[in-house]
């Protein structure tokens, strides 16, 4: 054995002895955790610093100092967990205290938009309405053509639209899915379809380039715009509040006539004027009208034996109306202290 193997033997018996005397006195968990790192730490331990230097040993001497330092190890690995076992045996403050209350954790919230989203199709479904969905990437002829949005609209122009390809377009709203649902079935139809839209819209108080809006759609025999009133009106009412007053106000869209918006008494001032209603004291709530014809031949509906009435209505909107919510980008920016009051929303 060489000089240095020798000095690194006595050494590690040293500090055997040294570590065993300290883990007899340690006073606590965290002070046997600090004499493992002491030690044993793979960085700066102080057994772990003579084993690093058995690779600059001559041959015949890194086996005794190897064996030495393996031995040094285990006995204080073992000293330690001993102590340990002892501490906690001793005192109970360092058992877990089971009847301490659990720490309240982060358990999500639902969006305010998937809230009103599920109360309004729940609303409609006590009315037989079911629901339904379709895709974000459609095509230009159901998004436009089929809904009777002529050649040279402006919503079919690029500036306003994103388009994904020459005939594709990211759907500018709900009412996309009319024309599938009404291809994919035969009357009696009662749907609501809640979705994602895209709009080139600055993004600011009151728009975002994405959006979320709900379709309604009612195609048989004998609808008239009496049941489209009724329906919304009772709609208004159960969502906001059972005396709310609702105005319908002539209107176009292409895939309707007649047509109508349909505002609502501003339910933060009650109709007097404030902020929210831009001093109104009215809330424009949806659109809505009965089905054109020329809709109904697009999709090979019999136009003689049906009618119908279909809306559409800004569910970022109704969370604003419903939560009070004065900006629309706070449904898109992730701030915990705006999505955090909503944890116990029903
Ligand atoms: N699609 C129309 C819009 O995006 C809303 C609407 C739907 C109007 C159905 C009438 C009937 O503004």
């Amino acid at each position: 054995m060489s000089d240095r193997a020798a000095e690194l033997v006595a050494a590690l018996a040293g500090l055997k002895a040294e570590a065993e005397e300290q883990i007899r006195s340690a006073a606590d968990g965290e002070a046997l955790q600090r004499l493992k790192t002491d030690y044993l730490g793979r960085k700066a331990g102080r057994v772990t610093a003579i084993l690093k230097e058995l690779p600059s040993l001559p041959d015949d001497a890194r086996r005794p100092v190897g064996q030495a330092g393996n031995e040094v190890k285990t006995a204080i690995e073992q000293a330690l967990a001993a102590a340990e076992a002892a501490l906690a045996a001793a005192s109970p403050a360092e058992a877990a205290d089971l009847t301490m209350p659990a720490r309240p954790i982060w358990r999500g919230a639902l969006h305010p938009v998937t809230t009103v989203t599920d109360e309004i199709c729940g609303i409609f479904r006590e009315l037989g309405f079911t629901r339904a969905v379709g895709p974000e990437a459609e095509t230009e002829r159901n998004n436009f053509t089929a809904l009777n949005f002529p050649p040279e609209h402006p919503a079919l122009d690029a500036q306003d639209s994103f388009y994904l390809g020459p005939a594709t377009v990211l759907r500018t709203h709900t009412s996309p899915v009319q024309i599938r649902v009404m291809e994919a079935y035969q009357p009696p139809i009662r749907v609501v379809i809640p979705g994602r839209c895209y709009r080139r819209d600055p993004y600011d108080a009151s728009h975002a380039p994405v959006f979320h809006q709900v379709e309604g759609l009612v195609v048989d025999e004998g609808i008239t715009f009496v049941d489209l009133k009724a329906a919304i009106t009772f709609f208004a009412r159960r969502f906001l509040a059972p005396g709310v007053k609702v105005r319908f106000r002539p209107s176009f869209f292409p895939f309707t006539e007649p047509s109508a918006e349909v505002d609502v008494e501003c339910p933060q001032c009650g109709g007097s004027g404030c902020s929210v209603c831009k001093q109104g004291g009215w809330m424009e709530l949806l659109g809505c009208g009965m089905v054109d014809p020329a809709v109904f031949e697009a999709v090979g509906v019999d136009a003689e034996r049906y009618t119908g009435w279909a809306f559409g209505m800004g569910l970022d909107r109704a969370a604003m109306i419903r939560y009070g919510i004065p900006d629309i980008r706070m449904l898109f920016d992730a701030d915990m202290r705006f999505h955090a009051q909503f944890v116990d929303a029903p």
